[in-house]
């Protein structure tokens, strides 16, 4: 049931604000199958860290992507944020995963 509503949410944000830069109205990458196939994650995974992210991690400032392709520059960033974001486990793991995706682009 919970991946259908990331799946569905993904969906919406598209339809809402997909442009031909594949960036959302905050400037984030949206989620795409090819961007989640690069990453090695589901497209499911990727909805789900998106959700997460535009959720949790805009309450303070602005979207922010860690940038940096090599996980110890951006994952204590992620560890920390999530902190302040007061995410759980799974929440952290998702946003991780979303980012490493959305790197990608
Ligand atoms: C409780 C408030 C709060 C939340 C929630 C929060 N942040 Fe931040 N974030 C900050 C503050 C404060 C800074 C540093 C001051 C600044 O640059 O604005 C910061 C800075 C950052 C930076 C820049 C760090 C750098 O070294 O340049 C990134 C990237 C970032 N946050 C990502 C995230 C992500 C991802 C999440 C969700 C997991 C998140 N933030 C949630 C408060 C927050």
């Amino acid at each position: 049931m919970k991946p259908l509503v990331f799946v569905l949410f993904a969906v919406f944000a598209c339809l809402v604000g997909c442009g031909p830069t594949g960036l959302d109205e905050s400037g984030l990458p949206q989620p795409r199958p090819e961007l989640a196939a690069k990453a090695g994650i589901s497209l499911d995974e990727m909805g789900e860290g998106y959700w997460v992210f535009s959720r949790k991690c805009m309450e303070c400032h602005e979207a922010r992507l860690p940038k940096g392709q090599i996980e110890g520059v951006w994952h204590p960033v992620v560890d920390g944020m999530s902190g302040n974001a007061g995410l759980s486990t799974s929440e952290n793991a998702a946003v991780v995963n979303y980012v490493r995706a959305a790197n990608l682009r």
